[in-house]
């Protein structure tokens, strides 16, 4: 007998309709000790298993709770009640592991609906709700539509080392990688670290954007991505900030701007495209969750659109395309701005923007998602290239509702005296990056990429409001259970 997952009973049934079937999963419920339903993660939906008792063991019977792990063969019919095609009547039920059914009513079960903190402290658990499934299933969806969409446009995957030399972002908030003891640190002469020592025999850290070496391999095959771990230290115990998190990284040669801004608004609608089309039941699931948990917020900080209307009109309208200037002049007289809405005041052009300001451009003033361009070059890292002004580069960062900024990006700075003077200014180690330098010595083009965090992603297709709740397993500040 061919075992078959839940998902392919539900939707492709016709051709093994009243034929036996085996099948595995776990009891999500189990009513009148008749009907089970079971579930194996294939998708949302549960499949029903009609249980005649009188034909099994009392005791595998009473065994059979929420849960527990079975393994049923028999029959699958068109089902006679409602909400579901099909049904197994069964014939064989194997109970597959023992199941400490009282340790979990008491801890797990217990509150109706356990909190989403709670549940991050189960590992496995969380997996086992429709929320987690659904969540984790629309991840591994974006993932495998954000491979395709590169594979479709000639992109070759990279990747690029965890471990490195380099701060591409030059904001220092990296997790140092050592082998030396930390209770007998060698030090040089003036008391100071004797990194040559250690394994690298450098100062070496986790990476916190594969970008700099993207470009090397841009300078050679053209267009590349990266897609991996991503680490940084900073301390912002936020619903969008992760320490470990996964970032795609294409790196574009002879592209520029705007070629890098068309790149990134194609690429986020055939992402959201390829999740409408193939998570239907997941994303209908969503959806009403989110339904729902708009109605428990004040009327004023609803959301304007349902979660799926959202995700289309993503793929529907044009993204709207501001300078920085621009921005500046918005914010400073907005209303919130005048009143002293914002946490972050904006007074002066050349000011940083906070989440806060970005989610008012896109929920307040645009109503659609936003790209900035050319921004202060003191705000920005020191690879970004410089425009004919003298004041802003050429960066690139694309707003969504909810989450604020969802990519950054840039054109590159591919002149090699420009690139060196902006090193010395922003106290960038030339030293440290001669391998960064030399791509602008030998056929030096210009070229660009940008970064999208895969999380704040996958937190807007979900709905989902922490960015803790839709990586397997978050790592933040304190946080580093299993
Ligand atoms: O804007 P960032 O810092 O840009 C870079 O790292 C560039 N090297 C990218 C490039 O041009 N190749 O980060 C890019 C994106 C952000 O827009 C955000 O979506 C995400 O990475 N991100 C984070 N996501 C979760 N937790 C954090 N701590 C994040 N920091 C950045
Ligand atoms: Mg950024």
């Amino acid at each position: 007998m061919e075992r078959k997952t839940i998902k392919d009973l539900l939707t492709d049934y016709k051709t093994i309709l009243h034929h036996d079937i085996t099948v595995m999963g776990w009891v999500r419920a189990f009513r009148s000790k008749r009907f089970i339903a079971l579930n194996d993660g294939s998708t949302i939906d549960n499949i029903q298993v009609v249980v005649d008792f009188e034909n099994f063991d009392e005791n595998l019977i009473k065994n059979i709770n929420t849960a527990s792990s079975i393994k049923v063969s028999g029959e699958l019919v068109e089902s006679q009640g409602a909400g579901q095609s099909v049904e197994i009547i069964a014939k064989k039920i194997e109970l597959l592991g023992d199941n400490f059914f009282e340790e979990l009513q008491s801890t797990i079960l217990q509150p109706k609906k356990h909190s989403l903190e709670k549940l991050r402290e189960q590992a496995h658990l969380r997996f086992r709700t429709n929320l987690f499934g659904a969540v984790f299933r629309v991840r591994s969806a974006i993932s495998f539509a954000i491979h395709q969409f590169f594979n479709q446009n000639q992109f070759f995957y990279l990747n690029t080392p965890l471990i490195t030399g380099a701060d591409a972002e030059g904001a220092g908030e990296m997790f140092g990688v050592t082998a030396f003891d930390l209770d007998q640190i060698p030090k040089d002469e003036n008391g100071d670290i004797d990194y040559t020592q250690d394994f690298f025999g450098k100062k070496t850290n986790l990476t916190v954007s594969g970008q700099l070496e993207a470009e090397t391999a841009a300078m050679g095959l053209g267009r590349v991505y990266t897609f991996g771990p991503t680490f940084r230290a900073e301390n912002s115990n936020t619903t969008r900030h992760l320490a470990e998190f996964w970032m795609v990284e294409p790196e574009v040669a002879f592209n520029n701007l705007e070629d890098n801004i068309d790149l990134a608004e194609n690429f986020l609608k055939y992402v959201i495209q390829y999740v409408l089309e193939h998570c239907k039941t997941d994303l209908q699931f969503l959806d009403k969750r989110f339904a729902e948990e708009q109605k428990q917020k004040p009327e004023k900080d609803r959301a304007k659109e349902g979660l799926i209307e959202k995700l289309e009109n993503i793929v529907k309208k044009r993204f709207k395309r501001v300078s920085y200037t621009e921005a500046i002049e918005i914010l400073m007289n907005s209303k919130e701005n005048k009143k002293g809405k914002f946490q972050f005041p904006v007074e002066s052009w050349g000011a940083d923007l906070q989440s806060e300001h970005e989610r008012y451009l896109v929920e307040k003033h645009f109503g659609c998602p936003v790209v900035l361009f050319d921004y202060p070059k003191e705000i920005k890292a020191f690879y970004m290239r410089l425009n004919d002004d003298g004041k802003t580069v050429a960066a690139m960062d694309v707003l969504f509702s909810g989450i604020g900024e969802i990519i950054g990006g840039s054109q590159r700075e591919e002149r090699i005296d420009v690139l060196r003077q902006k090193m010395k200014e922003m106290n960038v180690d030339e030293e440290e990056l001669w391998w960064y330098i030399d791509t602008r010595k030998f056929g030096s083009v210009p070229h660009a990429g940008f970064g999208l965090g895969l999380e704040r992603l996958v937190l807007f297709v979900t709905g989902m409001s922490n960015i803790r709740d839709v990586i397997p397993f978050p790592r933040t500040p304190k946080n580093a259970e299993f």
